[in-house]
């Protein structure tokens, strides 16, 4: 942890969608569990016009809807800490008029920057100019941060120039969940694993992150970005990068992010034979109805809403082990798992009944089972007059019931507390976020330069069938 306590948070984009679902539930819940330092002030602001009692009641009716209702305890306290500042991101008055709403805070101010790409420059002028930018301030910065390399540099250069890093929390809220980073104890905090993290002994890694849910509200977003720009380049890179890197010195900040970064960077430039882009068409997710993709849009469109990536990481670690990525909307279920699947055995001593031993799988459950399984072979019980009969069995461990005690949080929760906090560990740095980007803009020229078309998929199934033949050429099936 770096520097101070912030006793001011200031939302940006307070009446929107993330604000409602996440950022208030968020704070209210950990205001509930006495989190929050008893004078911290929430500045919230946005494009229109409302006073501070309007503003309370919105966060209330957010609360209601997206607070479960045990953990809404001290609602009225909470609601008593929010004040609204209205604010056109284009004018420098604007600006001058929050800095006088936030006043003069005892220790400093934690900025939450969730906003349209075309504002995040004037933005930044404008906190510059009206004193919001000093020393005590940190600023926390939702995605989209860019959409290629070339315009995140654009804006990383625009909040440098008034932020230095250790101020900056660039937010990966995948990097919030619990499970996420409990990979990290998993493989660092037991001798087990580490000695058998790499090609010598893990023969493939797939990573997949399936949604049911279609295109929600935000249809000009999404057909403008895709599935690889919303998912892959933030979140499923970031869950590669902790699945992938070597043992940091300590879990903090930099070394944390030093690793990760490394893996980042050995990401090998993909062929676009080793890719699939689909798009759903009508179908029926969970027993219903849904329209297809370009029903919901209103016109036909080229953006994928599934992609499947064949990955490799050169370096020595992983020499010649594939990382399987799948990530898409309108599939069959709602998961996220990291599968790790171990070579055979050396040499087989068994024969008779059984013709192959089964290699041993670790499926790590990120959500929203929180489930870690290893299968391991083991003897069927009987007198094997005919041969000894293995089986492959699950050891299950069920983090709900292993830890039934301690609250199960929603990822903006941590992260918000980290940025009033100011620690950083589980924020993305510049030179991650940057990686990231040259990895994927290199995917997308390979798509231009072969004009790849995407595929169609019925909505409720795995995706185009391509991708499940872009893992079988290997041998490979994926984990269902
Ligand atoms: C967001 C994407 O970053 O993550 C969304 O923009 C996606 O398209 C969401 O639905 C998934 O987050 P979670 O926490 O529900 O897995």
């Amino acid at each position: 942890m770096t520097g101070f306590i912030a006793d001011r948070l200031v939302l940006f984009g307070a009446t929107g969608d993330l604000s409602k679902r996440m950022l208030l539930p968020s704070l209210a819940a950990l205001d509930a569990d006495g989190l929050l330092d008893p004078h911290l002030e929430i500045i919230g602001t946005a494009r229109g016009e409302m006073d501070d009692g309007a503003f309370r009641s919105f966060a209330r009716e957010s609360l209601e809807q997206f607070l479960p209702a045990d953990r809404r305890g001290g609602m009225a306290t909470f609601l008593n800490r929010l004040s609204y500042q209205a604010l056109d991101a284009t004018t420098i008055e604007g600006f001058d008029a929050l800095a006088r709403k936030v006043g003069k805070p005892e220790h400093g101010t934690a900025i939450f920057l969730s906003t349209a790409p075309s504002l995040f420059e004037p933005t930044i002028q404008g906190l510059k100019a009206s004193g919001l930018a000093g020393g005590n301030v940190r600023i926390g910065l939702e995605k989209p941060l860019g959409t290629d390399l070339a315009s995140s540099k654009v804006i990383n250069d625009a909040v440098a120039t008034a932020f230095p890093e250790h101020r900056i929390f660039r937010i990966d809220h995948y990097l919030g969940k619990e499970t996420v980073q409990n990979l990290l104890a998993l493989r660092f905090a037991n001798i087990l694993f580490e000695p058998l993290w790499n090609a010598q002994h893990i023969a493939h890694v797939q990573i997949t992150v399936a949604e049911t849910v279609g295109l929600e509200s935000r249809v000009a977003y999404y057909d403008d970005s895709g599935a690889l720009r919303d998912m892959v380049q933030n979140h499923m890179l970031q869950l590669l990068a902790l699945t992938a890197m070597e043992v940091p010195v300590s879990y903090d900040s930099t070394n944390v992010r030093d690793e990760k970064v490394k893996v980042l960077r050995a990401l090998r430039k993909v062929h676009a034979a080793d890719t699939v882009t689909g798009q759903y068409r009508a179908g029926a997710v969970g027993g219903a109805a849904v329209p297809g993709y370009d029903d919901e849009l209103g016109k036909p469109s080229n953006t994928e809403t599934f992609v499947a990536i064949k990955a490799h990481i050169d370096n020595w670690r992983w020499k010649g082990v594939p990382f399987y990525l799948r990530t898409g909307k309108r599939l069959p279920r709602r998961t996220t798992e990291i599968i790790i699947q171990f070579r055979d055995v050396p040499h087989s001593i068994f024969s008779g009944r059984i013709a192959r031993l089964q290699p041993n799988r670790l499926v790590i459950g990120i959500q929203p089972a929180e489930n870690i399984t290893m299968s391991v072979m083991a003897k069927v019980p009987g007198l094997d007059r005919g041969g000894i009969g293995l089986r492959p069995v699950p050891l299950d461990i069920a983090m709900p019931e292993a830890f039934s005690g301690p609250q199960r949080r929603i990822a903006y929760e941590r992260l918000l507390l980290d940025l009033i906090e100011g620690n950083q560990t589980l924020f993305v740095r510049r030179d991650e976020v940057e990686a990231q980007w040259e990895w994927i803009d290199a995917i997308r020229a390979g798509w231009e330069e072969h004009a790849q078309e995407c595929k169609t998929y019925t909505a409720g199934s795995w995706g185009p069938s391509a991708a499940i033949a872009l893992a079988e050429r290997d041998g490979v099936t994926w984990h269902e």
